[in-house]
């Protein structure tokens, strides 16, 4: 079901928000060479209950753990695992959900490590960027297509890169994945209008080669995830956003200055 919130909602969802995006911020200085991928979950599992708020992803469908981190060629919902660390030129993308009073917030972030390749650093940045090509579109009366094409047509038309498919963002709150579904590819004037008090998330997964994915199980957790079919690496940006009659806001803002025009 599409609810539509109130503002006082929306401002709830973003002080969910704003915790998430204090994890990220925390993140930027502690993702280099050498970091166990163990830190980077037990830095978010503290960082949120300082907070006073619940990691969404820990229990959802089985999952064993607050965030997933994705390296490389995993294109999503990634293990973080003791012993398991990043290397000097990796790129790692962290996707986590918070809760705060029963609020919920979804942001992914792709990070360097340390000295990464040109190719790697394009690749974040288009990914980046159809991000908020996407977050532009999401105005009243536009369609789900407008967000989705805008992407495609960047990412794939502008820069040959594979826009994955097969996982897509979706309406939040009151849980996190509700309707609608937000794929990051479309069609332009297709699909649902927008309006006024719908929260969703946008979340383009880009690969230099081809968008197909495939899965991959941990046998360990007995949990499927994402990997990009020829191994080509893989980078995700994910906000929540609010529909509001001054345009699209970001609730899981970080305070960059691309954010700007889109703060509450
Ligand atoms: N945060 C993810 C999303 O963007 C959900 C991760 S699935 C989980 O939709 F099982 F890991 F929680
Ligand atoms: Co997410
Ligand atoms: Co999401």
């Amino acid at each position: 079901m599409i609810t539509l919130k109130s503002e006082r909602e929306i401002e709830k969802m973003a002080e969910s928000g704003a915790v998430l995006a204090g994890v990220h911020k925390g993140l930027r200085d502690i993702i280099k060479p050498g970091l166990d991928t163990w830190e980077i979950e037990s830095f978010a599992r503290k960082y949120i209950a300082d907070h006073g708020a619940t990691p969404s992803e820990l229990g959802f469908e089985g999952y064993k753990y607050g965030t997933c981190v994705s390296i490389n060629d995993e294109v999503a919902h990634g293990i973080p695992r003791k012993g398991l660390k990043l290397k000097e030129g990796d790129i790692v993308k962290v996707d986590l959900t918070v809760n705060l009073d029963g609020f919920e917030s979804d942001s992914c972030w792709t990070y360097p490590v340390g000295k990464i390749s040109d190719e790697a650093q394009k690749l974040i940045d288009v990914t980046k960027k159809s991000l908020y090509l996407g977050i532009d579109q999401a105005v009243i009366g536009n369609r789900i297509g407008d967000i989705g094409a805008a992407i495609q047509k960047y990412v794939e038309d502008e820069h040959g890169y594979g826009d994955v498919r097969e996982l897509i963002g979706h309406g939040i709150q009151p849980t996190m994945h509700e309707e609608p579904s937000v794929p990051a590819y479309g069609k332009a004037g297709h699909g649902l209008r927008l309006k006024e008090g719908m929260t969703i998330t946008i979340e383009p997964m880009v690969n230099t080669g081809t968008w197909e994915i495939k899965d991959r199980l941990d046998k360990k957790d007995d949990w499927t995830y994402y990997v990009s079919s020829d191994g080509s690496l893989s980078s995700q940006f994910e906000h929540t956003i609010a529909i509001t009659k001054d345009g699209p806001k970001i609730l899981t803002s970080q305070g960059d200055e691309i954010d700007k025009k889109y703060q509450l």
